[in-house]
């Protein structure tokens, strides 16, 4: 017989019973709703057979993704397993059972996703009410797969730890948004992150299929959009077929963005008398050009063109929802240009705000037209804006509540960037339906403190469909893509699926960190290729002591690496391109100081052995840097990094028992300061502020 104990999935979610904090050992992301934790398990061998039974069993989705969950076993696990073979109901290890079979037709935004996973008596069972519930707990079921932990008489070997889960998500909209105009991401790229989102259950694509730098879809009805207004890289319409069937299989749907009236220089390169000026236009090269002009919104060729494009596009895309972008079009593009002037006057138009209004009305009114709802970036909210247009708040929660107080659907991405470098953490606290904080953890502006509950109805707050994380990809190759994207995306995808009250950022380190590991055995890369591309930046040095300096620095953060001039052709191979956005090294330090200063100096040694290391490991990569011609620039980081170890460990042996010279302090202070806060390149040295927290914590002035 098996004993569950009841987990309560909250803030500190250690369980006395379990042990220590029992839905972390899960290493489940994101966390179930309810998970309760028996003891035993069922083990997985190379006799792992599946059985689906239900309305819903021989949905397609569904008998596609039991082959994949067996591969992935195989994968997890290293045992072959030759023959997955369906078996009877009773008798497989694997017990699909699908209530529901689903509607026909494309996944919409809140299909059920709903499912059980009960793992107990040698049997796993996984019931759901329809084909999206199962792929939902498919994943949960992989993430529990681990090897048997040690006992006297245990077969070695791997297994499912016996539990019992209900689970379905907060949000129904929770997705990612993936830019590909900036640099293109060929169809395998985003088949692979499709694996990931799946992975930690998203469900929506929004892909950013045009800008300033690109147009990527094929057109057939304007074939100028892909010849001219792309560097020849774009998907064909197969290609797209193939990825929204790819999407669709796993539960994903997929939202197509053309960005209008704004950010549109590829549309105008390809045809110009769509553009608010004579031009002549180019596809923009360089991130920090400014593009010429936008879209004319005042000429009806404009909307028989959108119409006749959209019309190609709404065809080609299945989902319900249509991103027509509408973010930040700057008033001079129009009031520059006369006839636009004189066409504000004669509609009494103030300003470009109202514009811009008439501009989404006309092109809502060709979407509607084409059986979609409009989604478009919080600047297309106004007054005259139907409430079936959703607000994509980009800019702060504020714009989402009001939009949902004035009845319009939203979804956020504000402070879900993870172009700009954030730590997990941060876009971990970031709720939907609370006031965020900012990255240092102070209110925004005059904001309520972080954290305050919107004040919306019930009914408002229905309106509130989830988020976005976003990935603009001005900083991102196809060969570092992964580790921009993960393992922060899995944080943000908790913070859509999980119930509110999952906040505790402890856990969620520890679990995202075995997270990380898994979606490694998935197929995504964001460990393993930073490394060869440290590799190739060492050439022909041991790469040991670099990996090292990699693991203390972080790529500065927010667009203050735009700053350095980076276009669609520059090359991204430095090393702040070869290195997580987060280091975790820096952040267990970071924990081990505060540690060791709150608790009587717990752990001194074990931080005098890491300054020690990372010390010598910068005197080591000394020669590389000096040769390396693409690393060179990075010497006074591995100066900085020898310096602030030489301090830190004095600070740590003053703490220790020595006492510290009188000028010590100052002039520590001193050789520390060009280095905390500083950014060296497109790098920080994120040791350097918990050092400064030893120097100021040794006793004199
Ligand atoms: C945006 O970041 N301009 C949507």
């Amino acid at each position: 017989m098996n004993k569950f104990v009841r987990v309560a999935l909250v803030a500190a979610a250690a369980c006395s019973v379990y042990g220590q904090a029992a839905p972390d050992s899960l290493n489940l992301m994101p966390l179930p709703k309810e998970v309760s934790v028996g003891s035993g398990s069922v083990p997985i061998t190379g006799a792992f057979t599946v059985s689906a039974s239900g309305p819903g069993a021989q949905d397609g989705r569904v008998q596609r993704a039991i082959p994949r969950l067996v591969a992935r076993m195989v994968r997890q696990t290293g045992i072959p397993m030759p023959k997955p073979t369906p078996a009877n109901d009773t008798e497989a290890v694997l017990q699909i059972v699908v209530a529901e079979t689903g509607h026909d037709g494309p996944q919409k935004l809140g299909d059920n996703e709903r499912y059980s996973l009960t793992v107990a008596d040698a049997h796993i069972k996984l019931a759901a009410d329809t084909p999206l519930g199962v792929l939902r707990g498919m994943e949960t079921l992989l993430q529990l797969v681990r090897q048997t932990p040690y006992a006297p008489g245990v077969t070695p070997g791997f297994s499912v730890p016996n539990v019992v889960i209900q689970d379905e998500p907060r949000f129904p909209w929770r997705g990612l948004s993936f830019d590909v105009s900036r640099h293109f991401m060929p169809v395998e790229t985003v088949k692979r992150e499709l694996d990931g989102m799946a992975a930690v259950k998203l469900n929506v694509l929004h892909w950013h299929l045009s800008d300033d730098e690109g147009f990527r879809v094929e057109s057939k009805k304007f074939p100028k959009l892909q010849e001219l207004g792309s560097d020849g890289m774009f998907y064909t319409q197969d290609q797209i077929r193939d990825v929204l069937a790819y999407a669709a299989d796993r539960g994903i749907r997929i939202v197509p963005e053309f960005d209008m009236p704004g950010h549109s220089s590829a549309f105008l390169a390809a045809y110009p008398e769509l553009g608010s000026g004579p031009g002549p236009f180019h596809v923009v090269h360089d991130h920090e050009e400014e593009p010429s002009l936008v879209m004319d919104p005042t000429k009806e060729s404009t909307y028989e063109f959108l119409d006749s494009f959209i019309d190609e596009m709404t065809s080609l895309f299945p989902d319900e929802y249509f991103h027509v972008g509408g973010d930040e079009v700057s008033p001079k593009k129009w009031t520059g240009t006369p006839h636009i002037r004189a066409f504000m006057e004669a509609h009494k138009m103030a300003n470009t705000t109202q514009l811009q209004a008439y501009f989404s009305k006309r092109i809502l009114d060709i979407v509607t037209t084409h059986g979609k709802h409009m989604v478009g970036w919080d600047e297309i909210l106004n007054p005259d804006l139907p409430k079936t247009a959703v607000i994509h708040s980009w800019r702060g929660q504020q714009s989402l509540w009001s939009a949902a107080k004035d009845g319009y659907q939203g979804i956020l991405s504000a402070n879900y960037y993870l172009d700009l470098s954030y730590p997990a953490s941060f876009h971990y606290s970031i709720d939907p339906m609370k006031a965020p904080g900012t990255p240092s953890g102070g209110a925004v502006g005059k904001g309520p403190a972080p954290g305050t509950p919107a004040n919306l109805t019930p009914e408002q707050a229905k309106l509130i469909l989830g988020g976005e994380a976003a990935m603009w990809e001005e900083l991102a190759s196809v060969e570092m893509i992964d580790a921009r994207l993960w393992p922060r995306m899995a944080a943000i995808a908790e913070r859509f699926w999980s119930p509110e009250s999952t906040t505790d950022v402890a856990s969620m380190y520890r679990r995202m960190n075995a997270t990380s590991e898994w979606l490694e055995w998935l197929g995504l890369n964001h460990r393993s290729n930073p490394e060869l591309m440290r590799q190739r930046l060492a050439g022909p040095y041991p790469v040991a002591p670099l990996d090292t300096l990699a693991s203390l620095v972080e790529p500065t953060k927010g667009y203050s690496r735009h700053a350095q001039k980076y276009g669609i052709f520059s090359t991204l191979n430095r090393l702040s391109f070869a290195i997580p956005s987060e280091s975790d090294t820096a952040r267990d330090f970071r924990n081990a100081v505060d540690e060791y200063l709150a608790d009587n100096h717990k752990g001194g040694e074990r931080l005098q052995m890491n300054l020690a290391a990372w010390g010598q490991a910068a005197k080591d990569v000394r020669p590389m840097l000096t040769n390396q011609s693409v690393l060179a620039e990075n010497l006074p980081v591995a100066d900085g990094v020898e310096t602030l170890c030489q301090i830190g460990r004095q600070a740590l042996s003053y703490m220790s028992g020595g006492s510290a010279p009188p000028d010590w302090k100052k002039n520590a202070k001193a050789k520390i300061e060009p280095y905390v806060d500083k950014r060296f390149g497109d790098l920080l040295i994120q040791i350097a502020p918990a050092i400064k927290k030893l120097v100021e914590a040794v006793p004199g002035n």
